[in-house]
């Protein structure tokens, strides 16, 4: 899906981006809707806005470098002024799924590492009660350890399979991604905190440390909720 125009994304995207103060660091997220915020904030580096941004994959590390943005890194500047970055369902109460890109882990790391962590998604993202799948970063080495357990709670962790490649898909970080459905998740801090508890799992994508959500429309109209 990060192929053409998404007029809701990028409503979003830029108006994240407008949230981006002059000699901030600032955290660059991955996926679609990211990258509409960091052509926005490329664009206004060339105009002299004075920023640097750790990023939170291969992905955003290529569009950033193309948009002109000077990176830094965690071990440089280990607190964030803020954090942007999309997601893959937004509940009712600002918890937010990731991980529909396999970038979770790096993204959990850099938003809790940001005094500000900003979602911007387009209004398909939102539902009341998270419900998808939820990604997990795995150790290869655990991944049957990682679906017995998962089993145990009432889920089914599957191996994401590669579109253009047999077999997993390899995260960034050298690791399997798996998909866990559980059904509705009425309670997603207190299932993160279980989901922490699993061995093998390097990462889930429930984040709970939302601060505001930039929600775009078709017609370019944006929410904020906070
Ligand atoms: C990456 O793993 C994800 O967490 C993305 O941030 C998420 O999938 C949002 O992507 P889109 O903005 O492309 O929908």
């Amino acid at each position: 899906n990060t192929k053409g125009h998404h007029p809701g994304k990028e409503a979003a995207g830029r108006a994240a981006a407008e949230l981006v103060k002059d000699g901030s660091i600032v955290g660059l997220g991955t996926g679609s809707t990211t990258a509409y915020a960091i052509k926005a904030l490329g664009e206004k580096v060339k105009k002299g806005l004075d920023i640097r941004a750790v990023v939170t994959s291969y992905q955003s590390e290529m569009l950033a470098i193309q948009a002109g943005i000077p990176l830094t890194s965690l071990a440089e500047n280990p607190v964030l002024d803020i954090a942007i970055d999309g997601a893959d369902e937004v509940d009712s109460n600002l918890n937010v799924v990731k991980g529909g890109g396999g970038a979770h882990f790096r993204e959990k790391v850099v938003s809790l590492s940001a005094n500000k962590f900003i979602v911007v998604v387009d209004d398909s993202k939102i539902s009341d009660t998270i419900s998808m799948a939820i990604p997990l970063e795995v150790l290869p080495c655990a991944r049957e350890l990682v679906q017995q357990q998962v089993a145990q709670m009432g889920g089914k962790a599957s191996i994401r399979p590669a579109s253009r490649k047999d077999g997993p898909v390899i995260s960034d970080n050298g690791n399997f991604i798996m998909d866990a459905a559980f059904g509705e998740i009425p309670n997603p801090q207190e299932f993160a905190d279980k989901l922490s508890n699993v061995v093998g799992i390097v990462e889930h994508g429930i984040f709970t440390n939302t601060d505001k959500v930039y929600i775009g429309y078709k017609d370019g109209k944006i929410e904020l909720r906070e």
